[in-house]
């Protein structure tokens, strides 16, 4: 009775003073959230398209010129699209703003729009303070050329082709 007792006892006491309970919420956190924000940016790909040249040049793009967007459009069914100056963008809108366009916009390929939403809403408002310390600088991008019609810009193709160029169809 007693050594069962004690077993009670020591299960008791691994359960209170066990394992962390973990955090509510699945998220980035460090010094401060324009840090936070730098990171996600870096890991979650912006730079590669939001930044030119950051992709083809394995990152050795200077700080300063990242997030201005990138004038190559992607085209594709969707009509051409162009990855925007972000640090104009942030420039025009409220924190709430950014955080509801994340969360809600169904914008056009291939903008992650899908993955950036799985952001906590904490990490969206660390993108935002983090390109809001870059500084607004550089242009707004050209608007989204309509479907079948020619970009006036240079373009990815995003239409996938069969070996030989073939044509696939729709994916
Ligand atoms: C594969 C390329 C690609 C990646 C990676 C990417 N973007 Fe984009 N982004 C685009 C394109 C293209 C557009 C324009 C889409 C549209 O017109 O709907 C865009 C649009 C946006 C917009 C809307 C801007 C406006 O002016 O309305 C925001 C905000 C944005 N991206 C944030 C991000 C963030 C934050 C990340 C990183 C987590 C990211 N993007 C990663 C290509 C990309």
């Amino acid at each position: 009775m007693l050594r069962f007792g004690m077993i009670g006892l020591a299960a008791l006491g691994l359960a209170s003073c066990g394992v962390a309970k973990p955090p509510a919420v699945t998220e980035v956190v460090g010094a401060n959230s324009i840090e936070v924000g730098r990171y996600i940016s870096m890991v979650a790909g912006c730079n590669d398209c939001h930044t030119a040249g950051y992709a083809q040049n394995a990152g050795k793009v200077p700080e300063a010129q990242w997030l201005l967007g990138n004038p190559i459009g992607y085209r594709g069914p969707w009509g051409t699209s162009y990855a925007s100056n972000l640090r104009l963008l942030v420039n025009t809108m409220s924190k709430e703003a950014f955080v509801e366009m994340l969360d809600t916009r169904q914008g056009l390929p291939p903008m992650p729009w899908q993955n950036v939403k799985a952001l906590s809403p904490a990490n969206k408002a660390a993108l935002y303070d983090y390109f809001k310390s870059l500084g607004p600088a550089g242009e707004a991008m050209p608007a989204v050329v309509p479907p079948g019609q020619e970009p006036t810009t240079p373009y990815e193709n995003m239409v996938p082709v069969g070996p030989g160029g073939a044509p696939l169809g729709a994916p």
